[in-house]
């Protein structure tokens, strides 16, 4: 049976939310800004995120496949569902859950970049720098956390577990 041990309380990740949406309060005394959560798992953090800044936001999603079903990356990414609009002259943050290799985010990065935004800035919820192969830098980072492989608050292990209201180790059996 896998197991799960909680890592991150939905309690711990509210308030740093709030912590977060206040530093892209500060950094865009101009405003707005234009989030783009990564489909799927950054969809719950942007909806929590969002409503912690009070400047001017529109929304918008980005899905691209880089994982298969298991843990491992493939570390092929491909865009499966792009923006609904041009991002040209706009302040971006680009809404990931989860920092591991930065291949996901790297290739993204160089993607939008083309489209000349005004700015482009990363927040990750999570950030697990020993695993990095390409580096990324991300401005907001919710909690930098152990190689351990975490599910919940939209993280997902071949697609479930992303309704758990905690970020969560997950312990498999050995196969
Ligand atoms: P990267 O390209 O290796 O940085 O991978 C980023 C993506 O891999 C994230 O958006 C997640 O979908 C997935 N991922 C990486 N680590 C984990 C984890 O510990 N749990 C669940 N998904 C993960
Ligand atoms: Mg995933």
């Amino acid at each position: 049976m896998p197991s799960l041990r909680v890592l991150l309380s939905a309690e711990q990740i509210h308030s740093r939310i709030c912590e977060l949406g206040a530093q892209i309060d500060h950094d865009y005394p101009e405003g707005p800004v234009y989030l783009i959560a990564i489909l799927k798992g950054a969809c719950i953090f942007l909806s929590d995120l969002v409503r912690e800044i009070d400047l001017d936001t529109s929304i918008d999603f980005i899905a691209v496949s880089s994982y298969g079903k298991g843990k491992q990356s493939s570390g092929q990414v491909r865009v499966l569902k792009d923006l609904d609009s041009s991002i040209e002259g706009l302040n971006v943050v680009l809404v990931e859950d989860i920092l591991d290799t930065g291949l996901t985010l790297s290739y993204l990065i160089r993607v939008l970049q083309q489209r000349k935004p005004k700015t482009l800035h990363i927040a990750a919820l999570l950030d697990k720098p020993s695993r990095r192969i390409k580096e990324v830098k991300a401005q907001y980072v919710g909690f930098t956390i152990p190689n351990e492989f975490v599910v919940g608050y939209g993280l997902d292990y071949a697609e479930r577990y992303r309704n758990l209201k905690d970020v969560c180790v997950l312990s498999l059996p050995p196969e």
